[in-house]
């Protein structure tokens, strides 16, 4: 798995990680046993990076269940999100347990309170609980806002939509994170599905196979990894197997300029 520097400070992550939205809001032994084959399989790929969130039910507390004895192999990426002060300080108390102690990337959800959570992260930060800060939104309408943070030098990266059929982050926001060396983590790699349901023949896959790429869910992955303003990936799922093949999609050769033209028009063709 190929790694890269996140940001001015060059914390080193996998190119693909994980996220836990939905796919890790679960409960009982069953399904917290699945979890942890998944969590598994992506740190025995080198996909060692877990997204998550407050917002994501139980996810925060599944996905440190499943760390369980193998906590100092992980990267965990969580989230802030929150206008309430008070409310803040008890999520992030929370995270920390959950995520056994410290959080190696810390982010503000979609940019809610982001002043006064930035004040609250640097803080941790100094105290050596955190490494790097990030910023997320999810629309495009927030992109504006998400700049003037990117701006202000107080995070290290951001995290945002990219894939064929979300781009609106070409415009000005890779730009801007390349202009000022921020590391950019992609969420929604496949559109939480939609991007996924018409699947390409193997015929209109074969252009794809020198680069190591034999399903659409690669071709996805890698036509984002494939822009060098991109940092990470972090396709969410709920079934074990599928971390092993969106792994895979993390090695070079990257797609160049036919192969990533090739992947929107089957994505984006009516
Ligand atoms: N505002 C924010 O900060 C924000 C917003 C959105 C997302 N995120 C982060 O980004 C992560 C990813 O986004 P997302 O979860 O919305 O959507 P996504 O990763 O684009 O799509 C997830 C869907 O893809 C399917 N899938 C995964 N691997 C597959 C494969 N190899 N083949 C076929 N289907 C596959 C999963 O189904 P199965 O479960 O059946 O495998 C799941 O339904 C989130 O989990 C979260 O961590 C952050």
């Amino acid at each position: 798995m190929e790694r890269r520097a996140l940001g001015p400070d060059g914390f080193e992550v996998p190119v693909v990680g994980m996220g836990t939205s939905r796919t890790f809001d679960v409960r009982g032994r069953a399904a917290e046993a699945t979890s942890r084959r998944i969590v598994e399989e992506a740190l025995d790929t080198g996909a060692n990076l877990f997204d998550s969130s407050p917002m994501y039910g139980e996810a925060e507390r599944v996905l440190g269940l499943a760390l369980d004895g193998r906590r100092a192999e992980a990267i965990v990426a969580t989230k802030v999100w929150t206008a309430d002060d008070d409310l803040a300080e008890r999520q992030i108390e929370a995270s920390l347990h959950h995520a056994h102690g410290r959080v190696e990337l810390y982010q503000v959800h979609n940019l809610v309170a982001w002043p006064a959570r930035l004040d609250r992260l640097e803080q941790l930060r100094d105290e050596g609980l955190i490494d790097v800060i990030g910023a997320t939104h999810y629309d495009a309408a927030a992109f504006d806002e998400l700049m003037t943070v990117m701006r202000s030098g107080r995070i290290g990266f951001v995290q945002v939509p990219y894939n064929p059929l979300e781009r609106d982050v070409e415009r000005a926001v890779l730009p801007l994170a390349e202009e000022l060396g921020l590391g950019v983590m992609l969420m929604r790699p496949f559109g939480r599905g939609s991007v996924l349901r018409r699947w390409p023949s193997p015929t209109e896959l074969a252009p794809l196979e020198p680069f190591g790429v034999t399903t659409w869910a690669q071709a996805l992955l890698k036509w984002g990894l494939s822009d060098p303003r991109c940092t990470l990936s972090i396709p969410a799922t709920s079934r074990p197997g599928r971390m092993t093949e969106n792994a895979a999609a993390g090695n070079p050769p990257w797609f160049g300029p036919d192969e990533r033209d090739l992947v929107t028009r089957l994505a984006t063709r009516s």
